[in-house]
């Protein structure tokens, strides 16, 4: 029988661009509707990938509705954050496996209950973490885990963003809908590359964060504790003036340095106590690169593991909001 993975869309904006042209090479993967309040958007992606756009078939302004119409084997959940958690609850309920893109959800106990559902129905959440596809992030993680720069003491991880003037009266500014600012936002990805690559457990987070004017925060520093004592510093910035993103991995061996997709590896210079000597990785010795959706796909269909589960993004929210309640009181906040 030929396997194949009907999928549907809840949230029709800007990210599902990528997913659809991510989905476009998955030859077992079917769109068949897509879910958004704003019907134009639903109609608009649905013309986009060639189905007939029908009303209550094809497209929908209440998800709720697409779920107990249409029949598919699996919901990808791109709508503003703070209703991630009731349509991830639903779906799995349904017996829909769910890709959801990141922050998963906004809360501890909003993870918690995604990990327990996901758990009891026996489907696969999977977090859209783009990044844990991508050969530099696979790389440098697979360096660190090989123990390939000795005892990890730091990492500093760095995204910057025109992310205040952009998102400014949208619903990424409103707390109700994003549950949070650039940290929550873009900053999860940081933070949850960090977690993955550093992969011990996360002990207590310290964290200074600013509106700077906007109704969420902009611009965060966030400290991080590791139980092997590795330290790490999450900055992100979104007052700038564009995207950039650069991350340093400081071990007693050498140092891996990611800046804009290049990977740089500084290692001990044969004569000089105080210099390393650095060496561009190129693309041909990193692990293949892959995306969110295929590997989705391929989890659903039994041929991978999750690479990217819902127990993970617990760690992501457990930091995120601990930088919230650490910042707020002044104090460092120790994770369970
Ligand atoms: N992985 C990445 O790099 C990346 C990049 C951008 C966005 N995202 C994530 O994707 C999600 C969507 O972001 P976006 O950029 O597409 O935002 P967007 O504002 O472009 O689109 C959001 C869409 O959701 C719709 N919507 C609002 N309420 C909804 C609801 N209750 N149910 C279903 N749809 C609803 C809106 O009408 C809108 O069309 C967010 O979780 C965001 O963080 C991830």
């Amino acid at each position: 029988m030929k396997q194949r993975v009907r999928l549907g869309f809840i949230g029709a904006g800007g990210i599902a661009g990528f997913h659809l042209r991510n989905l476009r090479s998955v030859k077992e993967a079917v769109v068949v509707a897509f879910a958004d309040p704003n019907l134009d958007a639903a109609k608009q992606r649905a013309t986009e990938v060639g189905l007939k756009v029908k009303e209550g078939k094809t497209v929908f302004a209440d998800w709720q509705e697409m779920l107990d119409k249409v029949a598919m084997d699996a919901v990808v959940i791109l709508s503003p954050h703070t209703v991630h958690c009731e349509q991830i609850l639903a779906s799995l309920k349904r017996g829909l496996h769910v890709l959801t893109e990141k922050p998963m959800v906004v809360t501890v106990s909003e993870a918690r209950k995604v990990i327990a559902a996901a758990k009891e129905t026996g489907k696969t959440v999977v977090v859209s973490y783009q990044r844990r596809f991508m050969s530099p992030f696979r790389f440098i993680r697979e360096q660190v885990a090989k123990g390939n720069l000795g005892d990890l003491f730091f990492v500093e991880s760095f995204v910057a963003q025109g992310w205040q003037r952009g998102t400014a009266n949208t619903w990424r500014q409103d707390p109700k809908q994003s549950g949070g600012g650039f940290l929550m936002d873009t900053g999860s990805h940081i933070v949850d590359f960090t977690l993955w690559s550093v992969s011990a457990k996360p002990i207590a987070v310290t964290a200074t964060l600013s509106n700077n004017g906007a109704p969420v925060e902009i611009n965060d520093i966030v400290g991080i504790e590791f139980a092997n004592g590795t330290l790490a510093s999450i900055v992100t910035v979104g007052s700038a003036i564009s995207f950039f993103e650069h991350y340093t991995f400081v071990g007693s061996e050498g140092v891996l340095r990611l800046e804009q997709g290049k990977v740089l590896w500084g290692k001990p210079h044969p004569q000089e106590l105080w210099r390393a000597e650095w060496t561009t990785v190129e693309p041909s010795q990193m692990p293949p690169g892959s995306d969110p959706d295929r590997h989705f796909v391929d989890v659903v269909l039994g041929r991978a593991e999750n690479e990217s589960p819902p127990e993970d993004a617990l760690k992501v929210v457990s930091v995120t909001t601990a930088a919230y309640k650490a910042s707020a009181r002044g104090q460092k906040v120790p994770l369970r």
